[in-house]
């Protein structure tokens, strides 16, 4: 899940190729961050600098050791997967003789057999990576004929495993050639100078024009031309796209951290995900669907693959479309999914919910499940990604890019494209009518301002956040579609304040996490809606029963809830969501925001947690 970019650029070598890739670097830096590198190519041969940490390290020592003056460079941002965060593991990684250099995401899973034939030779690595084992693969490969595009392609085609390989040549500076399996690469297309990128917000702030690659290609870029062929060196086709991401979209923008403005960001993620999807009428269109209608009805099963966030989505996603549409909804994390041999065939339709459209486990989920003969429809909100080119169908979530690692505006835009799926669904097998899911998409449409509503209450929040920064544990309960909002809420703060947090059916309590309550422990509770009484009155009963044993319980209720407000030592009021499926668009506001400023409290990094990262491209 490392970031990758490449530039080459005019005749003239200047300091451009090496601010391209830094900027673009700082863009990506969410893709993994314990280390950062970079190589550049001109006059003065091939030069690299790297360096363990954070980005800022690699600008200090360029700072101290400027790079010369260039026609094309490469970089990384790296999430170490083989060989420590040290700066000799850092890429980019040079080659034996001196003459290439590679920057690598991915795993090469048959490393150790090159590294044998290298030893052979007398050729030893100098780190702990199996990217060095393919640089070295390269000039080997690369002095048989100085072609660099072919011999990409013959070592490519000896790779095992996942790969994106960009490299660059000494004795020719003006190409940068890349490779990719299973792991992602875009290009930019520039005037006189071209990109490359593990995704456009790599190159964003230079060009809109840009273009995927396919499955086992290789694509050279010169100032000039892109040449895209695939692993036997045969001429192949990418496919140019627009890219329609604002400049200003991948920064800050006044926020103090990016999941802050994230978090801003969720009222109009929901309304980008609505947006062209009715008719004027106020009818569904999902022009999307791109699933055969007489498989779509003829469907018995739907089983949601996802993780993390994803499928706490997907949770929700499971009670809106077994009430719409009347069929079985499984959820299933998608590093569990295809281990345990699921029942899967034509009948079912594989859900796929990711971000980043890039983890490598819900990859490999919704492969086993093409396999087996299921149609896959992903929800995905990166443009181009794997997730959604290898399914069968794509809902794009839009919510723009998610830089922060705790995902928050594309969780709600998820939850908005699976309830826009289920009611396309119910319409299509005729389980609601026209009209019907006219009234629920009419509500759906209201709720950005309804989310904008529990933002003006944030400093709230933030207040309850900052005087619990000393808990140790905090535990969240809910019951129908406020149970996964409540392992949402856990999620969030383990990831960024690395607290143990738990989140619970609140009808499960009795049957043991009741037995964790004690003096002071911090409970959330996600009250439903007073006008399902039944539901009500039992997570009110569970609210009791926590306080009673001395905890200190904050409600995230629905206005004018009385009793709500009577129990709870606190209450976040949410404004009123009709039907209550809606609710989670709402109560998991203000725990995106509780989470947040606990970890700044306790003066964490909110958008880099230590150990995750924002995009896992391995199993
Ligand atoms: C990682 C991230 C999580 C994210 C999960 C799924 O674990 O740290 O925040 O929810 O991946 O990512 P996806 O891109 O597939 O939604």
């Amino acid at each position: 899940m490392c970031g990758i970019v490449g530039y080459v650029g005019p005749a003239q070598p200047s300091t451009r190729p090496l601010d391209v890739v830094l900027e673009g670097l700082a863009r990506l830096e969410y893709r993994g961050y314990d280390s950062a590198g970079v190589a550049v190519v001109g006059p003065a041969g091939l030069q690299i600098a790297k360096k363990a940490g954070r980005l800022e390290n690699l600008r200090s020592l360029l700072a101290e050791n400027p790079l010369p003056d260039a026609v094309s460079a490469i970089g990384h941002t790296r999430w170490a997967t083989h060989g420590g965060p040290t700066d000799i593991n850092a890429h980019p990684h040079r080659s034996f003789d001196g003459r290439v250099a590679v920057v690598h995401n991915g795993i090469i899973e048959n490393y150790p057999q090159l590294a044998a034939e290298l030893a052979e030779r007398g050729i030893a690595p100098v780190s702990q990576t199996d990217t060095e084992i393919a640089a070295h693969q390269l000039a080997l490969e690369v002095a048989k004929d100085n072609d660099l595009l072919a011999a990409m392609c013959r070592l490519a085609s000896r790779l095992e495993g996942s790969f994106t390989l960009v490299a660059v040549d000494r004795e020719s500076p003006f190409e940068i050639v890349a490779a990719r399996r299973n792991s992602p690469l875009v290009v930019g297309l520039g005037e006189g100078e071209n990109f490359l990128g593990s995704d456009v917000a790599a190159f964003v702030g230079q060009t809109r024009h840009a273009m995927e690659l396919g499955q086992d290609q290789v694509v050279r870029i010169t100032p000039e031309r892109v040449d895209v062929v695939n692993f036997a060196g045969e001429a192949a086709q990418g496919k140019p796209f627009e890219v329609d991401w604002d400049v200003n979209a991948a920064v800050k923008g006044g926020y103090d951290t990016f999941m802050d403005k994230e978090i801003h960001e969720a009222p109009h993620a929901v309304s980008e995900t609505l947006r062209g999807r009715t008719t004027p009428e106020g009818n569904l269109k999902l022009d999307e669907m791109r699933i055969d209608e007489a498989i779509l009805r003829s469907i018995d099963k739907i089983i949601v693959v996802a993780c993390g966030t994803a499928a706490y989505a997907g949770h929700v996603a499971k009670y809106a479309i077994e009430h719409w549409c009347r069929i079985p909804v499984e959820v299933e994390l998608a590093h569990e999914f295809r281990y345990r041999d699921p029942v899967v065939n034509e009948k079912t339709l594989v859900v796929a919910i990711s971000q980043s459209g890039e983890t490598m486990d819900t990859l490999m989920a919704i492969r086993h499940a093409r396999e087996q003969g299921s149609k896959v429809l992903a929800i995905v909100n990166t443009h181009g990604s794997t997730i959604a080119r290898e399914s069968d169908a794509v809902l794009y979530t839009h919510a723009g890019p998610e830089v922060a690692v705790a995902s928050t505006k594309a969780f709600i835009a998820q939850i908005t494209a699976t309830y826009l799926l289920g009611l396309y669904l119910a319409e299509l097998r005729g389980n609601k009518y026209v009209d019907e899911v006219a009234t629920y998409l009419e509500e759906l449409g209201k709720m950005p301002h309804r989310i904008e509503q529990v933002l003006d209450h944030e400093d709230e929040v933030r207040a309850l956040a900052r005087s619990m920064k000393d808990a140790t544990s905090v535990l969240f309960l809910g019951r129908h579609v406020g149970y996964p909002v409540a392992m949402e809420g856990a999620l969030k703060l383990k990831e960024l304040a690395y607290i143990h947090a738990e989140g619970f059916a609140a009808g499960e309590l009795k049957h043991g996490p009741i037995a964790l309550i004690e003096e002071n422990l911090p409970v959330f509770v996600i009250v439903p809606t007073p006008r399902r009484p039944l539901l009500h009155a039992k997570v009110i009963s569970n609210l009791q029963e926590v306080r009673a044993r001395g905890a200190r319980t904050i409600a995230i209720a629905e206005e004018g809830d009385t009793e709500a407000g009577g129990y709870a030592d606190t209450v976040f009021w949410v404004p009123r969501t009709t039907p209550t499926l809606m609710m989670p668009l709402v109560t998991v506001v203000p725990l995106q925001i509780f989470a947040s400023e606990l970890a700044k409290a306790k003066g964490y990094d909110v958008d880099k947690p230590r150990n995750l990262a924002k995009s896992v491209t391995v199993e």
